[in-house]
């Protein structure tokens, strides 16, 4: 049942509050529609119509002005600089928890008591290991294979390894799945990084935390136990909860889109890592540092400046569709890299960065479109001096947001509201040809 009522009487100044009289000029019908969240319901536009065609739509190309969903997992507010998970600030969790309680969070909604905690971390570490066969597709890839591209395959094909997941409806399997995924996740991506290596896999120390186990999956060679520096682990999981979740970005999106076809949640998340691969999402933090080895030194940032503003640049790390202001997130991690260099001194690029930065923010061309440094911007550069090569950086921040797909698609499945998406469209193409058969067009 829509909210709309069609009427002939003029609008008149004492409609409801909470709703928009619009005019149609082409009838001279008005029509009140219902507000609701500060949003009207695209489907009650669909009662506009002349005589029998078929009545309004929207028209929103990236959806910059859609909402596709009701949501408590994140809230942004792009103007404040504010991003908050289940309604905690960002700046508080990066500071006081740790990676996997925040995706504990994420996923239950609320924080977990000691017992719940406890449970949880047992459960994601007891199921790092994955089956023996995705060693051997794994090393099925081309040598100089993008760890993102066999992150992407090997998620989808997790899903052929557990078909209990496409049973979304049984929440004990949906628990399951989900412990699955985050606690695999490091594990594919190590095994991706050590085939680029030519190194032989690295399999999981259930005696290690989360995150130090990922990196002894990456890096331990002969060593009887890989032993990282606390401050390095440290510094990674932190970065893996800033990138844990932000509402409906492209990947989510994607996530949700393929979920709500009611696909298992290994092929939905599988959908989400394509989709972050791009250098307009998260392969934005592996664009950002070959935007600075291409600059080079701080002298040349005038000249890439101007490249920018002719249109054949694009300052990479910079700009956002919500943040019109810095991202919170940009400025935690700026904090952390000054805790990471302490560790492995450095990186040079960082100057080209800071003074890149500093040139920008002070730049009209930027100022007028509120172009500031987002999430990519500076992670990069932490990246790098854990010894990560650029196409690894995003593999690093698809593990960080893993709990947050999983937490949109867990609020997708049970959202009574959701349907399948499939979006309307403007056709621009021919009509009712004539087919003329080859035999004949070529003759
Ligand atoms: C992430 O959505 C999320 O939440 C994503 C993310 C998450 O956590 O999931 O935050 C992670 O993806 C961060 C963004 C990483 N991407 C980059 O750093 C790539 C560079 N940035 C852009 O391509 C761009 O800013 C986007 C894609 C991030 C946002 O694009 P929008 O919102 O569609 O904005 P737009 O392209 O319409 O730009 C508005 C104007 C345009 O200029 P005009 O045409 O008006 O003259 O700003 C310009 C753009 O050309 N512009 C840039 C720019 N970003 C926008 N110009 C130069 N350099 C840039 N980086």
């Amino acid at each position: 049942m829509t909210d709309v009522t069609a009427t002939d009487a003029p609008a008149t100044a004492d409609a409801a509050t909470d709703s928009l009289t619009v005019r149609d000029n082409r009838t001279g019908q008005s029509y009140d529609i219902a507000i609701t969240d500060n949003t009207i319901k695209a489907a009650d536009l669909g009662q506009i119509r002349l005589d029998e065609g078929p009545g309004l739509a929207t028209y929103d190309p990236g959806f910059v002005n859609t909402a596709s969903c009701r949501s408590s997992v994140t809230f942004i507010d792009g103007e404040e600089g504010i991003l908050e998970y289940r309604g905690y600030p960002i700046e508080q969790l990066a500071e006081k928890s740790n990676f996997l309680e925040v995706a504990y969070l994420l996923i239950h909604g609320a924080l977990p008591s000691k017992a719940e905690y406890d449970a949880w971390v047992h459960e994601i570490t007891y199921h790092t290991f994955v089956h023996e066969n995705v060693k051997s597709f794994t090393e099925g890839f081309r040598y100089d294979a993008h760890p993102m591209g066999m992150l992407m395959a090997s998620t989808g094909a997790l899903s052929t390894f557990y078909p209990d997941a496409r049973n979304i409806n049984d929440v004990e399997n949906r628990h399951l799945q989900i412990v699955r995924m985050i606690a695999k996740m490091p594990t594919l991506g190590a095994w991706s990084f050590r085939h680029t290596q030519g190194k032989p896999f690295v399999y999981p120390d259930n005696d290690l935390s989360y995150t130090a186990n990922f990196l002894s999956m990456l890096f331990k060679m002969s060593e009887q136990r890989f032993e990282a520096d606390e401050r390095l682990v440290k510094a990674l999981d932190v970065l893996f909860i800033l990138h844990a979740d932000h509402e409906q970005n492209a990947s989510t999106n994607a996530v949700r889109s393929v979920g709500s076809t009611q696909v298992d949640p290994y092929s939905a998340v599988s959908a989400g890592v394509g989709a972050l691969f791009g250098p307009l999402h998260g392969g934005a933090n592996e664009a950002v540092l070959r935007m600075l080895r291409r600059i080079g030194t701080t002298s040349e940032i005038p000249a890439f400046i101007e490249g920018v503003k002719d249109g054949n640049e694009k300052l990479m790390g910079f700009g956002h569709r919500v943040y019109k202001n810095y991202d919170p997130r940009a400025r935690i991690i700026k904090k952390a890299a000054e805790d990471v260099f302490e560790v492995t001194g450095t990186n040079p690029l960082l100057d080209i960065a800071l003074e890149l930065e500093k040139i920008a923010l002070e730049d009209e061309y930027f100022i007028k479109r509120k172009l500031y440094p987002n999430v990519d911007f500076y992670s990069g550069l932490i990246y790098e001096a854990f010894q990560f090569p650029p196409e690894m950086f995003t593999v690093l921040f698809a593990i960080g947001r893993t709990p947050g797909w999983l937490a949109q698609w867990l609020e997708l499945v049970q959202d009574k509201e959701q349907k399948i998406a499939r979006p309307k469209q403007i056709y621009t193409g021919d009509r009712t040809l004539d087919f003329v058969p080859a035999s004949e067009r070529w003759a």
